[in-house]
């Protein structure tokens, strides 16, 4: 890569954030290209955020925004404020965000209104559903940006339908992939969880649920929660439910009785969590990059929604939609466990971190030229 090499920000805020911008904090890191970290503050529990930067090593953002939970607007308004304030001071070239959260959200506009290019890792995912924030999150950030890092051809079909230039749309595979490459053989060999919870010998399911379209409604979420114990108990196996703090605020609030099968833990560190997601016999989630590990670690795996912007991984065989009706979750949890696990996996070859910089890079240098 070049000597002189563009200044980069990465913007990041949740959990999923940390965890998929990590291979690109390491690129940059390999690279010398200069880079500096804001956090949101999105996420700011200890199990949500410090854990994943102390086990992926990664560098102490260089500003931590600290926003919290809040509504939505305000959420997102904040963040725009403090993100605006960072780039105008820092005047880099070009800002990274990555899916479809707020802080993403935030990132991109903020970024689109100065002189700096915006980087999209993750565009191009459409669950055509627009009662889902993410889903505006995600079309909105795809609009402003001036590069669409779609992680496969389907991602970038999207962006085409709906108008993008080809030009500014590079097919660059999922980053989460690099994640897990990186990190699973450390996960076999440092994680103790499986005798922690006493599942050495077990065969079990690992679930998680915490998107707000399931939780913060009572009837969906008590439902999901049947579903899911009853197919565990028609395989006589217990579930493992690293609960997310949304989910167990509503569990509080709602006075769901949660099913004896189902065991719930604290969210789980990375590597705990990919030695769950590995050794399961079934994963039962709702989250996106739940989806994706099960599919690159052929793990089956049942969506506890009724659609997906992951649909590669229902086309590969991996995944099956269930929603949260419960007889729907027995169903689609026994065919999914009767399927072979020889699929392909779709979202790359664990170099798309590596990718993305080189892409910045040669940008950055013809502008400079
Ligand atoms: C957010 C994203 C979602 C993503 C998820 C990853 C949006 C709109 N949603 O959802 O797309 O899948 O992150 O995990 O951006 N809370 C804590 N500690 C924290 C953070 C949150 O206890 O560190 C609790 C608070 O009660 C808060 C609630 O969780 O009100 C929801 O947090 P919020 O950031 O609004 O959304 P998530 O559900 O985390
Ligand atoms: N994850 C984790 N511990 C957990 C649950 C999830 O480390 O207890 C990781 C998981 O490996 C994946 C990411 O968190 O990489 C997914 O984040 P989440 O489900 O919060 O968000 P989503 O992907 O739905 O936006």
């Amino acid at each position: 890569m070049r000597e002189e090499a563009p200044q980069i920000v990465i913007i990041l805020g949740t959990r999923p954030e940390i965890i998929k911008l990590s291979p690109v904090i390491r690129a940059c890191q390999e690279h010398n290209i200069p880079f500096s970290v804001l956090h949101t503050g999105q996420h700011y529990s200890d199990g949500l955020d410090s854990v994943f930067f102390d086990q992926l090593e990664l560098p102490v953002p260089d500003l931590n925004l600290q926003v919290g939970s809040a509504s939505h607007g305000q959420q997102t308004g904040e963040m725009l404020e403090g993100i605006e304030e960072y780039l105008m001071d820092r005047q880099p070239d070009t800002v990274l965000v990555q899916g479809d959260t707020n802080s993403v959200l935030a990132g991109a506009i903020a970024t689109s209104k100065l002189d700096a290019d915006l980087g999209h890792v993750e565009a191009g995912l459409r669950s055509f559903d627009r009662e889902m924030p993410e889903e505006t999150n995600r079309v909105v950030s795809d609009h402003v940006s001036d590069y669409l890092f779609a992680p496969t051809e389907q991602s970038k079909e999207y962006l085409l339908q709906e108008g993008r230039p080809e030009e500014d749309i590079y097919v660059t595979g999922n980053t989460v992939v690099d994640a897990l490459y990186r990190n699973r053989e450390l996960a076999r060999e440092k994680s103790d969880i499986l005798s922690e919870l006493d599942l050495l010998d077990e065969e079990y399911f690992l679930m998680t649920a915490h998107r707000a379209e399931n939780v913060d409604n009572q009837t969906r979420f008590s439902d999901l929660l049947a579903g899911v114990s009853k197919a565990a108990a028609e395989h006589g196996v217990s579930v493992i439910y690293p609960i997310h703090p949304r989910a167990q605020n509503r569990i509080e609030e709602f006075e769901i009785d949660v099913p004896d099968r189902i065991q719930l833990t604290e969210p789980q560190e990375y590597l705990d969590f990919l030695r769950l997601e590995a050794d399961a016999s079934l994963i039962l989630t709702d989250s996106g990059g739940v989806q994706e590990e099960a599919c690159v670690l052929r793990v089956p795996c049942v969506t506890l929604r009724d659609n997906t912007e992951r649909p590669e991984t229902v086309d590969v065989g991996a995944n099956l939609l269930s929603g949260t009706d419960t007889e729907s979750i027995q169903e689609k949890s026994q065919t999914m466990l009767s399927r072979p696990t020889e699929w392909e996996n779709p979202f790359g070859d664990g170099k798309a971190a590596d990718r993305i910089l080189e892409i910045v890079t040669a940008k950055q240098q013809q502008v400079t030229r």
